[in-house]
């Protein structure tokens, strides 16, 4: 999404386009059958809608897979109720997909996990000796912080993580393992970025300059910001870590 573009969240405008694509597939469905005497098929009309809906979606300069969702969307409603799933089915999916992706809606932050790539460069960047106080600000399953802890023992890790199923997983890994490292459910924006050394962010560009205001207000001098893949809009960042091949880029900023 490109910012300053849009005044409404993606998924609001994402809901617009799709209904003015129905109007859109009912309106030619109307003048195609008053004036044709051999109409198209209901498949025409179901291929016309979902490509007048991506195509809104690429003029509206939608991410990529905002116009791939926009386009499957109405071409898999008729297909799925043909298949005649059972409610309960996508009653369950709708949960799941629900105490993952939780709070995306105000956050644009959805789940997906860092690479194992990342390790040795977030551990080259911790202070070698002494005890660090390390934050994963959206932490998931927890996957980079039981690597650190189990190199770094000495040291203290915490994610807080806003969504209920992944926080409960990673809770329960730490649980299980024996770990040190503490989960906190919730939100990074109302805890105190001040009481870590190092803040790890893996979130997405729309998070970020508010992260930044954040971090400035809150963070020790000397503390570090690390953000995995994105940028903070207008901050050059101290260091520009390539971590392998094709993989994002981990920018560090000292406060
Ligand atoms: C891209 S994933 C990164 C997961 C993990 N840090 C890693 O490196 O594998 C971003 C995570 O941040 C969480 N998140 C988004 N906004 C948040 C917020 N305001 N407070 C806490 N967690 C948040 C999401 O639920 C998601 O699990």
């Amino acid at each position: 999404m490109k910012l300053g573009v849009h005044s409404l969240s993606p998924s609001i405008e994402a809901i617009l386009i799709q209904s003015a694509s129905m109007f859109f597939g009912f309106l030619l469905s109307f003048v195609l059958r008053s004036t044709l005497d051999h109409p198209p098929s209901i498949i025409f009309y179901v291929i016309s809608q979902a490509a007048f809906a991506a195509f809104l979606t690429f003029l509206r300069e939608m991410d990529w897979w905002w116009i791939a969702i926009q386009f499957l969307f109405p071409v898999l409603v008729p297909i799925l109720l043909i298949v005649d799933i059972s409610p309960t089915y996508y009653f369950c999916g709708f949960v799941v997909l629900t105490l993952i992706y939780w709070s995306i809606f105000r956050t644009q932050v959805p789940y997906f996990p860092s690479t194992s790539a990342l390790l040795p460069a977030v551990l080259n960047l911790l202070p070698s000796d002494g005890i660090v106080r390390f934050v994963d600000i959206g932490s998931g399953l927890g996957g980079l912080l039981f690597r650190l802890s189990a190199i770094r023992k000495e040291s203290s890790f915490v994610g807080i993580e806003i969504a209920p199923l992944p926080w409960i997983i990673s809770y329960l890994r730490s649980w299980f393992a024996k770990s040190t490292v503490r989960f906190i459910f919730g939100s990074y924006e109302r805890a105190d970025l001040g009481e870590y050394d190092v803040v790890f962010a893996y979130l997405s560009p729309v998070a970020m300059p508010s992260l930044w205001l954040k971090a400035v207000a809150e963070m020790k001098p000397g503390a570090l910001l690390l953000s995995y893949e994105f940028i903070i809009p207008d901050v050059e960042p101290d260091l520009c870590i390539n971590i392998a091949g094709k993989e994002p880029f981990l920018y560090v900023w000292r406060i």
